[in-house]
């Protein structure tokens, strides 16, 4: 049986920093208050002539140059985002472009925080039915293009970054064993963020919209659901592969709290250095959390060849998932 293994990982954060301690100096907060009910410390903000696609770029030719694979040999781009540079073209289709690579699959598609989890469940569909062979997936998000800097209850959380794995078909035990991805759109309230659609187009916005072009959190609805939809997926995605949590030699998941992160490594009994954090520094970039942190996991050799990876997100929709991967 094929599988998507992973080729090659690279990343991207911006230059800019906004520490807790800026923050103190744009809305009513305190790095105790960020540092106790987060674990954020700072998050990289792009410029405001640098885009999703330019983030992502970068991370793509990272990604390809550690993957061993040729750019002419990608005959699938997997764009996970919910700040894509504009509606259409997708940015799939920009960065084939600016990658040169051949005629292939670009699609985009929009998980909010799960986005990446969606795309490795998608890339190892592809690669098992052979409809692509080398698939690049990429996660970028431009949040502070949606953020509100006058709204504290979400300002301080989110961050820029991008991150992206080649994806190559594999006939060996290595790569993705099980995955699993799902939904409750019952609940998209949550998290949002309304204007500039179809629905709410901004030729029809009155001066009281202009808010609903941010992006709006219930923190703490989102959090109850959080901790429990990251678990139970972890849990199908383990039976998928034929794994337990034992198994496990680490497990990245999403960054958007480091207290769900804490319960979710209680779930899994895991020790403190098989949860991989790179919160503090980065914040919650969305769909790009989890491919940032592998990069660095594997660049840090955290991961090594043959270890057992979990992998869980959640996110706005509400949209959950997890993979199992053999490194
Ligand atoms: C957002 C979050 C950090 C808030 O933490 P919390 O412990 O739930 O805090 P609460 O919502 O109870 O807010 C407590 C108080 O802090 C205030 N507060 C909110 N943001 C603040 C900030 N940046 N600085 C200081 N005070 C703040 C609130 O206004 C509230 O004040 P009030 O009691 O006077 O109304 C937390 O709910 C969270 O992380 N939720 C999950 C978010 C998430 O993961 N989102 C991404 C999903 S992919």
């Amino acid at each position: 049986m094929l599988r998507a293994r992973i080729a090659g990982t690279g990343s991207y954060l911006p230059k800019k920093i906004l520490t807790n301690k800026d923050f103190e100096k744009i809305v009513d907060t305190s790095d105790e208050w960020i540092t106790t009910r987060t674990g954020i410390k700072e998050r990289h903000i792009a410029d405001d002539n640098e885009s999703t696609t330019d983030m992502a770029l970068i991370a793509a030719e990272r990604a390809i140059d550690s993957s061993g694979v040729s750019s002419d040999d990608i005959d699938c781009i997997l764009f996970a985002t919910v700040t894509p540079d504009m509606n259409f073209p997708n940015g799939a289709c920009i960065l084939q472009d600016k990658l040169q690579t051949q005629n292939c699959i670009a699609l985009d598609f929009s998980a909010a925080c799960t986005g990446f989890i969606y795309g490795l469940h998608l890339a190892n569909s592809l690669i098992a039915t052979e409809q692509a062979k080398n698939i690049l997936l990429v996660a970028s998000e431009k949040l502070s293009s949606i953020t509100d800097y006058t709204d504290r209850n979400t300002c301080v959380l989110f961050g820029d970054a991008a991150g992206a794995v080649v994806l190559t078909s594999s006939d060996t035990s290595q790569g993705i064993l099980g995955s699993y991805a799902g939904s409750d759109g019952s609940k998209r309230e949550l998290l949002k963020r309304e204007g500039g659609g179809s629905r709410l187009p901004y030729n029809k916005m009155g001066p009281f919209d202009y808010a609903k072009l941010y992006l709006y959190m219930d923190g703490k609805a989102i959090f109850k659901t959080a901790v429990q939809r990251m678990t139970s997926s972890l849990g199908f995605a383990l039976d998928k592969a034929g794994k337990k949590l034992e198994d496990l030699d680490m497990i990245i998941p999403h960054q958007a709290n480091l207290r769900i992160i804490e319960m979710v490594r209680e779930f899994a009994k895991l020790k403190e250095e098989q949860v991989y954090v790179n919160l503090h520094k980065t914040g919650n970039t969305s769909a790009a959390t989890i491919p940032v942190a592998l990069d660095e996991a594997i660049k840090e050799k955290k991961l090594k060849t043959g270890d057992i990876l979990g992998v869980t997100a959640f996110g706005g929709g509400l949209t959950y998932g997890a993979a199992v991967i053999e490194i």
